[in-house]
């Protein structure tokens, strides 16, 4: 079957779902953003997309900052809800009973509830015709404790975070290789490898001593 044309339009899927925190500790808010992503390594850049007409657009413009927050499978329903109701009619964070945590470099607080809350301050702003997009570098990543193992190791896979796609919020269920797998050398000398090898080993000389011992009983037929 072949592929079907569709007019031009935003499906580039998955890609996550965040609750962006703005404001400050007592006028704060809450939006969910789907246009956001990672767009420079060194200094960490990152964006979100806002539209002028939301509550939050105003409070990200006045302060240049804000926090994204990663969601989970817990916080889907907060995801989505703080992405169909105005902070200008509501206070998200208490209807959704969620905490502020204060943040390290910004005004804006952090979603205690959330796994990973990164800090950012705004550097550039783009409006591409419906969204501004509002360029800015990371100034902090805070983890929560519990996804960090005892050697320092942080493990992506207990956070349990969701990803968006076509409108619908979705888990990540399973790993299915990890950065350069494709081109990553078989490990040699593992255990399995190491036992075929003895075995190997073993039947070659079994059957080196079944040899002699053939060879020598001959000897001995044509000797008699
Ligand atoms: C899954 C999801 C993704 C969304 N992504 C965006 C986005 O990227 N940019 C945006 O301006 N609005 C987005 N929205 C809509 C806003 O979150 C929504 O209009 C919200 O009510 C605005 O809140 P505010 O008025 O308190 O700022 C999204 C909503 C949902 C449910």
């Amino acid at each position: 079957m072949g592929k079907v044309m569709w007019k031009p339009g935003t499906f580039l899927y998955p890609i996550p779902a965040v609750m962006v925190s703005c404001g400050d500790m007592e006028k704060s808010n809450i939006i969910t953003v789907a246009w956001t992503g990672i767009i420079n390594t060194n200094p960490p850049m990152v964006y979100v997309s806002v539209r002028p007409t939301r509550y939050s657009y105003e409070l990200i413009k006045a302060s240049g900052e804000f926090v994204i927050n990663l969601t989970n499978e817990r916080l889907a329903y907060a995801t989505d809800w703080c992405g169909v109701k105005t902070g200008a009619k509501v206070d998200k964070f208490k209807e959704m009973k969620l905490s502020k945590e204060k943040a390290e470099f910004v005004s804006c607080p952090m979603i205690q509830q959330s796994p990973i809350s990164i800090e950012c301050r705004v550097k550039e702003e783009k409006y591409l015709g419906s969204h501004t997009m509002f360029i800015a570098e990371v100034l902090a990543i805070h983890v929560k404790e519990e996804y960090i193992g005892e050697t320092g190791a942080f493990d992506i896979s207990k956070c349990n975070l969701i990803a968006y796609a076509n409108g619908g919020y979705y888990t990540l269920d399973k790993k299915i290789g990890k950065f350069g797998y494709s081109v990553a050398k078989k490990k040699k000398n593992n255990s399995k490898d190491r036992i075929l090898k003895v075995k190997e080993e073993e039947n070659k000389r079994k059957k080196k001593e079944r040899n002699i011992k053939k060879k020598k009983a001959n000897k001995k037929k044509k000797e008699k």
